[in-house]
């Protein structure tokens, strides 16, 4: 059978049409931003079935720039087709205008429909609502998904020099010439978001940048360690037990039971079979707490979860078949457990194909910004298995040369962008305690002009979306921030 992996990505934002996901979490790599959250998808089905009922002048219609493919190299004036949807529903011309940036995903309808805070934003400030697809991702596609050919365009650096003049073809098309300008963005976006402002300080007035990993790093350890402190102690201790135990019967030969008790895809023969099954039973649970009653409907919580496994007589059983209800929910039927299968699945090199963002920010975190949520730490439930050079070496077999050994280049990014030593101003970042994502962002700033906060029970990009009336008092906080922030700089 045909395993499409899991994807990767940190989206908080929802990923809507492309992405069939289907092994569920278990490669998320990147922000685990684990690729194109499940639950965003359910949800954007529903988006979708609204758009269809509804009158299609309420629909925003898909628009498309001309933009330069390679911005930094003179003899090259290529072009490509960006993406963008635009909301005027609340512009009188003088208001900000709000720009969604695009994250690791294509875009969808929602995004300037109130799936995210900004339409409650813009109803304030009578502000124009844009969002705009990230180069590589999508429809806006800048060649095949291969190392000789569209790769190499896939960079932060294209993508933010892309969101400048992008932002210049807006002023133009709709006569803005004196607005003020605020970028939005959540997760990797988020850092986008930030770097706009600290790259382009003459194009945006102010940024929010919520759940922004803006510190780049190979090992990301700390991934595990806070789903551990997030799930608690008990459980988590659960989870490690289930751990050992798979470890254990796998170690003894059993591995026809465990793939058996799993659901496995296909049978686990070798040390990378092993990894990619493990790493395939860490991703439900850390799933479910990056998106810790967000404000999105989800397939649990964390309560739940502990509570539903842990109280049963067998948790290993129980956890085997809570699995699978997340596998069936991710829109596979099998647990997978084949490293080549997986390289094969990544290896796919339509733009517009079933795993094309996957493979895009799979793409970057090994050029540019490594993430890799290993178990190297020991404090943490899942499986050592899940190696540091594990990661690595999925660069080189899924791009090749079979010769060349990726690094990221993660000095360069920190030192470009500053990393948690962000000289910017008139910027809010927000970030969830709850949120593994929260330990690569700024949480704790001193200067007046970035303000940060973290929201104690937070999940990843809580505060980007709409409000609800459950919401913490520190969320609200969060977007009071941002409003107060979008209050100064229009007055100005
Ligand atoms: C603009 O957003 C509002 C909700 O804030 C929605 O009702 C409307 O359909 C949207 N319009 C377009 C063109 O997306
Ligand atoms: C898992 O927990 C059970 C029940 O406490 C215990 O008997 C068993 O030894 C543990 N297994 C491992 C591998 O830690
Ligand atoms: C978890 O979800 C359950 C069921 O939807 C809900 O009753 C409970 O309040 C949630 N737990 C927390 C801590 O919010
Ligand atoms: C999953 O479905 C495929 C066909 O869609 C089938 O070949 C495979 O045996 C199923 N796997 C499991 C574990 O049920
Ligand atoms: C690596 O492999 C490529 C062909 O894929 C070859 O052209 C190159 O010389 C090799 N480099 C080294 C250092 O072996
Ligand atoms: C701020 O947080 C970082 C980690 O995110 C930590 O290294 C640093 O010591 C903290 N600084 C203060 C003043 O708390």
């Amino acid at each position: 059978m045909k395993i499409i992996l899991a994807v990767i990505l940190l989206i908080c934002i929802n990923n809507t049409f492309a992405f069939r996901l289907n092994q569920h979490s278990s490669l998320n790599k990147g922000l685990k931003y684990r690729g194109v959250d499940i639950k965003e998808e359910l949800e954007s089905l529903k988006f979708d079935r609204l758009f269809t009922d509804s009158s299609s002048s309420s629909t925003p219609q898909s628009q498309w720039f001309t933009q330069q493919l390679d911005h930094f190299d003179p003899l090259n004036d290529n072009t490509f087709q960006q993406q963008f949807l635009v909301n005027d529903t609340y512009w009188d011309q003088n208001g900000p205008i709000f720009i969604l940036l695009g994250g690791e995903g294509p875009i969808a309808p929602s995004y300037v429909q109130g799936h995210f805070i900004l339409n409650t934003y813009a109803e304030k400030f009578n502000a124009l609502i844009v969002a705009v697809e990230h180069r590589g991702y999508g429809q806006s596609v800048v060649g095949d998904l291969d190392i000789n050919s569209g790769l190499k365009y896939i960079t932060v650096e294209q993508a933010l020099a892309d969101y400048a003049t992008f932002r210049q073809y807006i002023v133009e098309k709709y006569s803005a010439y004196n607005n003020k300008w605020v970028s939005f963005g959540g997760s990797y976006s988020g850092s986008l978001s930030a770097w706009f402002r600290l790259k382009y300080p003459q194009l945006i007035d102010a940024a929010i940048a919520t759940s922004a990993p803006v510190q780049a790093q190979l090992d990301f350890s700390e991934y595990f360690e806070v789903v551990s402190r997030s799930l608690g102690p008990e459980c988590s201790a659960m989870f490690k037990n289930i751990t050992n135990t798979v470890t254990e019967m796998i170690q003894q030969g059993q591995n026809q039971q465990v793939e058996e008790l799993f659901q496995a895809c296909d049978p686990i023969e070798s040390e990378l079979d092993f990894a990619t099954f493990m790493e395939s039973l860490s991703g439900g649970p850390s799933e479910i707490v990056q998106y810790n009653n967000d404000n999105k409907a989800t397939f649990t919580n964390i309560t739940t979860m502990c509570t539903q496994i842990g109280q049963s007589s067998n948790p290993l059983e129980a956890f085997a078949e809570w699995n699978q209800q997340f596998n069936i929910y991710s829109g596979s039927n099998c647990t997978t457990s084949s490293y080549q299968s997986f390289i094969q699945s990544m290896q796919e090199t339509d733009p517009l194909g079933d795993n094309a963002a996957a493979i895009a920010w799979t793409w970057q975190t090994c050029i540019e910004f490594g993430y890799y949520q290993d178990g190297e730490s020991p404090n943490q439930p899942f499986s050592s298995a899940i190696t540091l050079d594990y990661f690595v070496q999925q660069c080189t077999d899924i791009f090749g040369p079979s010769n060349f050994t990726y690094q990221p280049a993660i000095n360069w990014i920190n030192t470009e962008y500053g990393a948690r030593n962000l000289q910017t101003s008139n910027i809010v970042m927000a970030n969830g305690f709850v949120d593994p994502w929260s330990s690569l962002g700024i949480i704790n700033s001193t200067d007046p002009s970035i303000q940060t906060i973290l929201i104690p029970t937070g999940a990843h990009c809580s505060d980007l979306y709409a409000p609800l009336p459950t919401d913490s008092a520190a969320l609200q906080q969060a977007r009071s921030m941002a409003v107060n922030l979008i209050s100064q700089i229009v007055s100005q």
